[in-house]
């Protein structure tokens, strides 16, 4: 979801430009910036930076796509990091992935169609004793089995209501 209250206004993208100017691997730079406070990159935040730049807005998409961190969507509301650790992987990540599949109607990467849930896949969360583990939101889920996701994420829309 788009927050708002860190939309930067062309001026502010204007100054975020010019403080990278000049300087080797300013795009990326720029769009990590973009992507850290909107949680994507906004499309016309690519057409600004194109005309700010002087790049052809295909490059921009170049190095969008070519990094798995820059995303082109809005994130959900609520990130699910499933843990595909080793550990993690080999006490069941996939069977919770599975059943958050078939809950959310989602693959990882992509968002729900009420803006809710976005699920990732992170390779370890640091707590491997907790095996298999998610965070949501920051919050570490551990000891995890299919069984217990419906309910973690019954709180979650719960709360929206
Ligand atoms: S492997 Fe999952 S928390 Fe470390």
């Amino acid at each position: 979801m788009e927050a708002s209250n860190n939309i930067r206004s062309d001026k502010e993208i204007k100054d975020l430009v010019e403080k990278w100017k000049g300087v080797e691997g300013n795009l990326i730079m720029i769009l990590h910036t973009i992507q850290d406070e909107y949680g994507y990159i906004p499309r016309h935040v690519s057409f600004e930076l194109q005309k700010l730049l002087d790049i052809p807005l295909a490059r921009i998409y170049e190095v969008i796509t070519f990094y798995n961190y820059f995303k082109l969507e809005p994130p959900g509301k609520h990130k699910i990091s499933l843990c595909m650790g080793t550990a993690c992987y080999l006490k069941g990540g996939v069977d919770i992935l599975g059943e958050l599949k078939s809950i959310l109607h989602i693959e990882p990467g992509q968002t729900t169609k009420d803006g809710l849930f976005t699920i990732e896949l992170v390779r370890c969360l640091g707590c491997c004793g907790l095996s298999p583990v998610m965070m949501i939101d920051g919050k570490i889920y551990g000891k995890l089995s299919q069984e217990k996701i419906p309910e973690i994420l019954t709180h979650y829309i719960e709360a929206e209501s």
